[in-house]
């Protein structure tokens, strides 16, 4: 995340590393540590090859892989700048004059530029509209930079839980959520739905989600107790896989939507 002095990301040093846990790391320069498969990918806005070389002769471990990147390669293609969807305008920090929702991206899925999350994105607004008829409850499933969920509270929603498997990505949601001011309506939840013991009876579930992540909470019968869901994450060619972990004559498909190469669903559980 950015902290003081830094204003905005120019490049990034990149350092993934074996060991399975280490401490709390206060380097200046520190941008995060993203954990992937219980090993840290340390982030830092210079390079620091004499930090790693003693975290690694203190905790006896190696650089699996190294890199360095200017920010706008980290998203290929895409500039982090000022967004509107519908009439919702998103603004990083760095160039947030006037925006609706304020966005520290910092590397974290979410930043409102891949297909899967516009589609969420438009989809939420779609749902929590006219004003007043917003759900009440709804549970952001991989909440990424939490910009779905902050979308949420912004449309009204005041009780939002996240979940997240990457500690940095809870960071990353925790700012961001002072950042807009609704430390009240959102709960972050640094935990892996695989594990957890979901409890889903809210009025919305969001879950832009690995296909394989959705399967799984497609087939346990306690995810089906919202009230609406909107899933998203996967494209034309895993739809089939998904639509037969679907739990059968269990939901109605109220709507489908796509956007590049991405697909959205929305259902709702069908009356016992
Ligand atoms: C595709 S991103 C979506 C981010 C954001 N919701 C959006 O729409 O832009 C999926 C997110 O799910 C998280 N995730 C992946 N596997 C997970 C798991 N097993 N438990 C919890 N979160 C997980 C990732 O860390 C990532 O932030």
């Amino acid at each position: 995340m950015l902290r003081p002095p830094y204003q905005r990301y120019e490049r990034l040093y990149v350092y993934h590393l074996d060991a399975v846990k280490l401490p709390p790391l206060t380097d200046p320069d520190l941008i995060g540590n993203w954990i992937e498969d219980d090993t840290p990918i340390l982030f830092f806005h210079r390079p620091k090859e004499e930090l790693i070389k003693e975290l690694c002769r203190q905790h006896g471990c190696q650089v699996i892989y190294q890199a360095d990147l200017d920010y706008a390669d980290w998203e290929p293609g895409q500039t982090i700048e000022p967004f509107k969807v519908d009439n919702i305008s998103v603004a990083p920090v760095w160039d947030a004059a006037e925006a609706d929702i304020i966005l520290d991206p910092s590397v974290i899925f979410g930043t409102g530029f891949h297909p899967s999350t516009r589609l969420c994105m438009e989809t939420l607004i779609k749902y929590c509209r006219p004003p007043g008829t917003a759900p009440q409850s709804m549970l952001d499933l991989g909440t990424g930079t939490g910009l779905l969920a902050i979308t949420g509270a912004h449309l009204g929603i005041n009780k939002i839980t996240t979940f997240d498997n990457n500690p940095l990505a809870c960071e990353v949601t925790a700012k961001n959520v002072a950042l807009n001011g609704y430390e009240q309506e959102i709960e972050i939840n640094c935990a892996d739905l695989r594990q957890e013991p979901l409890e889903t009876r809210v009025d919305l579930v969001v879950a832009n989600l690995h296909h394989t992540l959705l399967a799984g909470l497609f087939a346990s019968p306690s995810f089906w107790q919202a009230k609406l869901y909107i899933v998203a994450g996967f494209n034309p060619a895993m739809e089939e896989q998904l639509l037969a972990a679907l739990p059968p004559r269990r939901v109605k498909m109220i709507e489908r939507r796509r956007h590049d190469r991405w697909c959205l669903w929305v259902l709702a559980p069908l009356a016992e």
